[in-house]
């Protein structure tokens, strides 16, 4: 799938150590309990190639067309963890450092939301993140995505007590997507 500057294609075994790199970033991963380990990126990829095989969904390598470079990860996942409002399509973005401040997660995810209502009958889609990461709550802001507090939850993934623990619910209707939705 390709956007106005990105490419969202799927996920080639040599990408894992790429991958690895994105996942091992402190900066990055500022809002996840910690970097992930060669092992646990690579049980990442393995869990989003499943997604894409279970629910004909998942999460894209995004690139630049220009020059194929890895932007970041953006598309869909299936949530499974223990909450009110769960199992549920969620969307989700993780840019390399160089690629944030141009506007490129919110292209990609306004793509993944349409994909997402076009190829599944789900009713919405919500977006999922660390009440401290308010920088990924803007991206939710600018897809037209409506904070849901009755749904804010302590992510039961995250050690109980951490800093990071709770949890803000974004969420969008398929009507209001196809009201409002961005160009892509
Ligand atoms: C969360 C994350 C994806 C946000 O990236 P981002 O680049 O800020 O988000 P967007 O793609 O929506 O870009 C918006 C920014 O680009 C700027 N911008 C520049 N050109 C633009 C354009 N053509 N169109 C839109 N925005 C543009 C906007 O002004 C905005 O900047 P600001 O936040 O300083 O006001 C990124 O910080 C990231 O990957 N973080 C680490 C991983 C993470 O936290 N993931 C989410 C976990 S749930």
């Amino acid at each position: 799938m390709t956007t106005a500057r990105l490419r969202l294609r799927g996920w080639r075994e040599p990408d894992r150590d790429e991958l690895a790199v994105l996942n091992a970033d402190p900066v990055v991963m500022e809002y996840f309990p910690e970097p992930l380990d060669r092992a646990q990126s690579d049980a990442v990829f393995d869990k989003w190639q499943r997604n894409w095989s279970e629910h004909g969904y998942g999460f894209w390598r995004a690139e630049t067309r220009a020059d194929g470079q890895l932007v970041g990860i953006i598309g869909l996942g299936y949530a499974t963890f223990e909450a009110s409002f769960t199992p549920v399509v969620e969307v989700g973005w993780r840019l390399a450092v160089d690629y944030w401040g141009h506007g490129l997660a919110t292209e990609g995810a306004s793509a993944s939301l349409r994909f997402g209502f076009d190829t599944t009958d789900a009713e919405s889609i919500v977006a999922i993140t660390s009440a401290m990461n308010v920088r990924s709550q803007r991206v939710m802001q600018r897809l037209g995505m409506d904070h849901e507090p009755a749904l804010d939850f302590e992510h039961p993934n995250v050690p109980a007590g951490h800093r990071l623990q709770p949890h803000v619910v974004y969420r969008i209707s398929r009507t209001a997507f196809h009201q409002n939705c961005l160009p892509t």
